[in-house]
């Protein structure tokens, strides 16, 4: 498909770039980030090159879940701004050509929300059935299925005003919404409808595979719910209200599972997933300075249909989770990037920020961010990777790594002009605190990580061919050290080369078919030539932990300088 060619299906040539309004920045001198003050930083984002922002959520909330947990779908928390502050967020990023997404939290609501409240309150209710009850657990032991297993043992929660129990796989503050009821999936579209009205471009839906599982609910309507009609139903909802918003999965599962949630041949659910088989694989593969498991994983990536995109990313809000390796090389992730107790959550992930996992070594996280702007997918930002942030351990559980961002060196990091106590979240000290990372102090340096970022980003943007082409792997005569790969769209590729060692290594890369090739561009940082090609093979020389992006050019090409 080339009409529009990279503007339609704008989702499969975007960076995305995912914030928490409360920790970006603080406008009205609370402490505590708002809307307002995200607004003033959109040219900020505009300008390094972000093309679509996604907002964890913002609604009213006990905040027990840093806001996962909801009491109105309907409106922003008032402690960061009202539903016009929104509107004029949106406005704003519209006008400098920014998308926007958020976050779609509805396998849950908060115990507090007024459904839940009257669900309790009397069996009759129309809202009681609203959720999942059983007059006893239907399984004696769920502590295996919990996923906070630091605070829970079970998914199922006596409630002592109604006498009966109720279904939640997180926290047991978070009910879980009942599916198999119409009024719900009304419901859930009803809330869509409103932000989709409000001016937003799709949701990141929260918790996929819990969300459109039916199995638990006791309703007989479960019965014939096929989890997927679900998903097809609530993507022909927003593609009617809205045709090019998007729905962005999180669904973490191994490949072969996480390839139905895109839908059949008719691409007919999602339009995007996170790549989490990839994110833990690429893990791997850095611990062991050995590409095998990537190349491995990204062998086994299940084509696609051509509406459809993966999100690749390097690290989340969440745990950096490794729950899909074995035991054994969950350890050697361990070992390598999280060694302390402290440093590891839910006995399968990490809470750490890559900067200081790879001990600050420059060359090698920039290798790493390099493979997420050129392997094929849309990448996904967190806020602060752009300057190398790091985490605080000092917080408890996942928000070590959700602390304010760090927009200058000034008190308050630029981030608020609250005295510290007040602050949403503790920042860090020391080599990661906002003295020694901050964004003022980057963009004044040319050499800077942000500076970087800003310049592969453009060039991400540039080069279409790696959201939306064929890969290969390629030959280089070092498998183990080296990944090598080639995006092909619409007679023009794209060539990335990722050395995983410390050491330098020289590279015969067999670029496969060179038919019509006259040049090979450096895209990068072109201290390599341009340079007449003369056959398929480039022989060349990779820096320890160094990256390579070139273009193979054709004579008369329109591709961008
Ligand atoms: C998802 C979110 C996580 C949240 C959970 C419950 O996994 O990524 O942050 O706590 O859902 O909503």
């Amino acid at each position: 498909m080339t009409t529009g060619r990279t503007s339609d299906l704008w989702w499969k040539n975007a960076v995305v770039y995912c914030l928490d309004v409360e920790t970006f920045h603080d406008w009205d001198g609370d402490g505590r980030g708002d809307l307002t003050g995200l607004t003033e930083r959109i040219d900020y984002l505009a300008g390094i090159g972000v093309s679509c922002l996604w907002l964890m959520p913002f609604q009213p909330s006990p905040n027990r879940d840093d806001g996962y947990d909801i009491t109105d779908y309907y409106a922003v928390d008032p402690r960061l701004g009202t539903l016009g502050d929104f509107v004029a967020l949106i406005r704003t990023a519209k006008d400098r050509g920014m998308r926007v997404i958020i976050d779609l939290v509805v396998n849950h609501t908060s115990d507090q929300h007024p459904w839940f409240k009257a669900a309790r309150a009397d069996p009759q209710s129309p809202f009681h059935d609203y959720y999942v009850w059983a007059d006893e657990p239907p399984e004696a032991d769920t502590s295996h299925k919990v996923v906070f297993p630091d605070q829970e043992d079970s998914i199922w929660t006596k409630d002592a005003k109604s006498g009966k129990w109720y279904l939640h796989n997180f926290y047991r503050h978070q009910p879980e919404l009942n599916i198999a009821n119409p009024a719900v999936r009304d419901e859930i579209a009803k809330i869509a409808g409103f932000w989709l009205q409000l001016g937003v471009d799709g949701f990141r839906v929260d918790a996929v595979p819990f969300l459109v599982d039916p199995r638990h609910s006791q309703s007989a309507a479960a019965a014939g719910l096929d989890p997927h009609d679900i998903l097809r139903d609530l993507r022909a909802f927003i593609s009617r209200r809205k045709g090019d918003a998007v729905l962005l999965g999180e669904v973490n599962l191994p490949a072969k599972g996480l390839r139905k949630f895109f839908g059949d041949e008719d691409a007919d659910e999602v339009h995007m997933l996170f790549d989490f088989p990839l994110m833990q694989q690429m893990y791997l593969a850095l611990a062991r300075h050995d590409t095998r498991p990537l190349r491995r994983v990204l062998e086994k990536r299940p084509p696609i249909p051509e509406e459809s995109q993966w999100a690749i990313f390097v690290r989340n809000h969440d745990e950096l989770t490794l729950d899909q390796l074995t035991d054994a090389q969950r350890q050697e992730v361990f070992d390598a990037f999280g060694p302390d107790d402290d440093m590891q959550l839910f006995g399968r992930g990490l809470r750490r920020r890559l900067p200081p996992m790879l001990q600050g070594d420059e060359a090698r996280i920039r290798m790493v961010y390099s493979l997420l702007f050129s392997l094929p997918g849309t990448p996904v930002l967190f806020y602060g990777e752009e300057i190398g942030m790091g985490e605080n351990l000092a917080i408890p559980g996942r928000l070590s790594v959700r602390t304010p961002m760090q927009w200058s060196s000034d008190p308050g990091a630029g981030f608020s002009s609250a005295p510290a106590k007040k602050f949403v979240r503790p920042l860090p000290g020391g080599e990661y605190g906002p003295l020694a990372v901050n964004v003022a102090d980057q963009r004044r340096d040319r050499s800077s990580m942000l500076n970087w970022m800003e310049r592969v980003i453009r060039r991400r943007r540039e080069t279409p061919e790696i959201g939306w082409g064929t890969f290969t792997l390629l030959e280089t005569g070092s498998a183990r050290s080296v990944l090598a790969h080639r995006c092909d769209w619409e007679s023009s590729a794209v060539v990335a080369l990722h050395n995983f060692d410390g050491a330098p290594v020289q590279v015969q890369v067999d670029l496969g078919d060179v038919d019509g090739v006259a040049e090979v561009v450096d895209l990068l940082d072109g201290s390599i030539p341009v340079q007449p090609l003369d056959g398929p093979v480039l022989d060349l020389a990779l820096e320890g932990y160094g990256h390579r992006w070139f273009r193979l050019r054709g004579p008369g090409t329109r591709n961008p300088p």
